[in-house]
């Protein structure tokens, strides 16, 4: 069995269920890590699901996922358009990075159209809602070191 995938969620997707879902849809967090762990079994991997407000818990669970996973999935949530602490975390892991998101932050306001994730990660997913998740996974599970 290969190291997990870790799937990483920044801030305020403990939320989701209830915040915007004319924008972020109707399923909770724990709807979506039961949709990934479901995607990542088809895919004969497993997935670490995590979720944290704080940008340096992001940044400890990226230096972790640098030895601990095969691949990442990150939704920074919006501390993909404001943190070079993840960027810089990114760049110094060899493990690939596929950023998520389940809106499309580029059909968004100015301030989403920046992110400093996406100029450090391999690739990004964005706009399919929850099935932006399963489709990183898809993603990642083929960019994964064994
Ligand atoms: C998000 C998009 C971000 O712009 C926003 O700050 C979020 C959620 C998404 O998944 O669509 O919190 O990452």
């Amino acid at each position: 069995m290969p190291k997990p995938i870790y799937v990483l969620n920044g801030p305020n997707l403990n939320l989701l269920g209830t915040r915007q879902p004319h924008i972020y849809g109707a399923d909770s967090l724990d709807d979506i890590r039961r949709r990934c762990e479901a995607r990542a079994a088809a895919l004969g991997h497993t997935v670490v699901f995590r979720q944290s407000n704080k940008e340096g818990e992001l940044v400890d669970w990226l230096n972790e996922a640098a030895t601990a996973a095969s691949a990442v999935v990150l939704n920074p949530a919006a501390y993909g358009h404001t943190s070079v602490a993840l960027y810089d975390a990114i760049k110094a892991m060899q493990t690939p990075v596929v950023e998520c998101h389940l809106s499309n932050p580029m059909a968004r306001e100015a301030f989403r159209h920046h992110s400093y994730v996406s100029m450090a990660a391999v690739g990004t997913v964005s706009g399919f809602g929850a099935r932006s998740y399963e489709l990183a996974l898809d993603a990642a599970a083929g960019l994964a070191a064994v």
